[in-house]
């Protein structure tokens, strides 16, 4: 009861409190509409010439290539560390539901395809390729896993329930490094510039875009991942992820990543070699990353670098290499 009656008069309050408000709103006097107006349009005035200022000296900046500020750059916040074997000489990774990687390895004698848990590391199951073969980019498509192969045309198709090699392909880049899928084409590096578009039926090259940031190319495109309409692919020799638009080639942003491989040989990693295998698990929007041995694996998230004080051009983009 006495609970109620309070509350009612509080109510009441309250009401009153609001009333005399509006009443208050509605009775300022004139001259304090008219110094409104003016205050409103002195702001508006002075926002577009700051507008004004910040598109002419932007376009100065741009006309001069000298503000890496405008780049975007991402960091990595780590959100979870899982185990990796440290054997596994990184070339393809995708993440196929229910806390499970494919994953490709490279090196002759060394190359493989497996299926790991992501909480374990553990390798479940293993196919283990001839040693004239060098595993390359895999990827995933309805029951079956693509893998293409370095400085060979061979391609391999696999059934992923038990990895079983049921195929081969012939690859129609001019090497096999990285492959992706939006579900419906397949993405393809083959260590250039060329973001390639292979048919899943015939491996044709449906389409070839030259990636480019700022209008430099982007050469040793390594492996990549298809992320939420883009795709992503690790710079050879480098700390860095393109994010490239599948509509033209360019690059929308970069992950700079120094601090993952920093840290493992701070904390006694010996022999490691480069960040290489983006993994995007499309249900949960989890992002993993690896190295080539890397005894871990990374599930992270993307934050905004700014201001980046560097030239994320300098770092990220590389002279072509030819094998
Ligand atoms: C998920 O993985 C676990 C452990 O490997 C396995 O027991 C289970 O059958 C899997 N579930 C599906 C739906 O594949
Ligand atoms: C692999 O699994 C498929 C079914 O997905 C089956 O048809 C095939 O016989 C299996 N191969 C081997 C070698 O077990």
């Amino acid at each position: 009861m006495a609970a109620r009656s309070l509350r009612k008069r509080f109510n009441q309050r309250s009401n009153s409190i609001n009333l005399q408000h509006n009443q208050m709103a509605s009775s300022s006097p004139p001259w304090r509409l008219t110094y409104r107006k003016a205050s409103f349009l002195i702001s508006a005035v002075i926002f577009v010439c700051v507008l004004l200022l910040l598109s002419i000296s932007w376009n100065m900046r741009s006309a001069f290539g000298s503000d890496h500020r405008l780049d975007l750059v991402y960091s990595a916040e780590v959100v979870r560390v899982f185990p990796h074997d440290p054997n596994a000489f990184t070339q393809g990774l995708l993440y196929a539901g229910n806390d499970t990687f494919f994953e490709s390895t490279g090196l002759n004698g060394r190359s493989s395809v497996r299926k790991v848990a992501l909480g374990t590391g553990k390798v479940e199951a293993i196919h283990e390729m001839q040693h004239s073969f060098f595993g390359e980019g895999l990827t995933l498509l309805g029951e079956k896993l693509f893998q293409v192969t370095w400085l060979q045309n061979t391609g391999f198709i696999y059934d992923r329930n038990n990895l079983s090699q049921i195929g081969t392909f012939v690859n129609q880049m001019n090497d096999g490094w990285g492959l992706a899928t939006d579900g419906k084409v397949i993405f393809g590096s083959d260590g250039s510039s060329t973001l390639y578009q292979l048919d899943p039926r015939t491996f044709k090259v449906i389409l070839k875009q030259t990636v480019k940031f700022k209008g430099h190319e982007v050469h040793n495109l390594n492996e990549l991942e298809y992320v939420n309409g883009e795709v992503w692919a690790n710079v050879w020799q480098t700390d860095c992820i393109a994010r490239i638009s599948v509509t033209d080639g360019a690059v929308l942003g970069w992950l700079f990543l120094p601090y993952l491989r920093e840290s493992l040989v701070a904390s006694g990693a010996r022999g490691i070699d480069v960040l290489n295998g983006i993994a995007w698990d499309r249900e949960k929007n989890r992002i993993f990353v690896t190295g080539k041995l890397w005894p871990k694996l990374y599930e992270i998230k993307l934050h905004q670098w700014t201001p980046f004080n560097g030239d994320i051009g300098s770092l990220c983009l590389t002279r072509p290499h030819h094998f």
